[in-house]
């Protein structure tokens, strides 16, 4: 394939792409039969180095649901990984088999290095604290289905912004979207990366930085819920005494806007309150089947296999 294109992060993709996408992944969610033979014959691989449901599960849902079938582990250790292989031969190898490849690594940065050895596009699903570009796609797609824009919007991030990687695929996305405003809800301990942060200011996007969520709840049109992403902490004691710092409970949502809506990437710990589920707001298990769609639409882009995919 010439002038192979993968998404490693969000901004590989032009807004003018990510509409379209966003368009194509519309009219599957209305039509999905329409798709249903459109990757017959071709094979994604998926490498999961670290462990996943949904994104994994949601590749896997995608690829099945468009025709085409898939490979691959969830376990490294049952992968050449566990002989020494590098990621790089992985990724040449695995790309003389498969047409696309799906990767999640703990290692930031492995996404872009399979990427420049693969002879097929990459996806990454999730690399270390950094990004997770296709938790952004979802994340898209559901507030385009909600709020019906990606413009004038002010969103509330909360939760472990340090280590989110969706959060910090979601940010530097939607800083390219006019007026829309951040406030970054976070213990001390969890702010947010100076790098993103800098990004912010040299495009001169408002944010501010807050560690209470009940203060910043009523201005919110999106609050963005988060995990502490415990797997990153090396002090486990630190990540006990931060893990419940916010708890988002039904009695909280009173002064939020009636059309406010608190979105999750998913797992959920224990920073939302079942209770609030039943609240309509609440669209986080909605989230999970616009992954699915995106992602659908995401493989037809990179494959070339729909005409209205703009991908140059
Ligand atoms: C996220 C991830 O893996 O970063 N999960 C997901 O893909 N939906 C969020 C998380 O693990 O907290």
């Amino acid at each position: 394939m010439n002038n192979i294109r993968h998404l490693l992060e969000p901004q590989d993709f032009s807004v003018k792409e990510l509409g379209s996408l966003l368009e194509l992944a519309d009219s599957i969610v209305n039509a999905p039969e329409k798709y249903a033979e459109k990757c017959k014959g071709k094979i994604l691989a998926s490498l999961f180095y670290e462990p996943s449901t949904r994104t994994k599960f949601s590749f896997d849902a995608a690829m099945l649901r468009l025709g085409g079938q898939v490979i691959g582990f969830s376990d490294p250790n049952t992968s050449s990984t566990a002989k020494g292989e590098t990621v790089a031969d992985s990724a040449k190898t695995v790309s003389q088999y498969a047409d696309i490849i799906v990767v999640r690594h703990p290692k930031e940065g492995t996404a872009r290095l399979m990427s420049k050895h693969a002879d097929c596009p990459v996806i990454n699903a999730g690399d270390g604290g950094h990004q997770h570009p296709t938790q952004t796609l979802t994340d898209l797609l559901t507030i385009m289905h909600y709020k019906k824009r990606l413009t004038d919007l002010t969103i509330g991030v909360c939760g472990d912004l340090m280590f989110g990687r969706t959060i910090h695929s979601l940010v530097s996305c939607l800083s390219r979207f006019s007026n829309v405003k951040f406030v970054f809800i976070s213990p001390d301990e969890l702010k947010m990366p100076t790098y993103i942060k800098d990004s912010l200011n040299k495009l001169g996007i408002s944010y501010y930085e807050t560690d209470n969520l009940e203060h910043a709840i009523p201005d919110l049109d999106i609050l963005y819920m988060s995990r502490v992403q415990r797997e990153r902490f090396i002090n486990e004691e630190e990540y006990m005494r931060l893990k419940d710092f916010f708890i988002l409970t039904r009695d909280k949502l009173d002064t939020a806007k009636k059309d406010m809506i608190v979105m999750h990437p998913l797992p959920r710990v224990n920073e939302i309150a079942t209770d609030v589920d039943d609240d309509p707001r609440a669209v986080y298990f909605n989230q999970v089947k616009f992954g699915m769609y995106v992602r659908m639409a995401l493989i037809l882009s990179l494959l070339r296999l729909d005409e209205r995919s703009v991908l140059s």
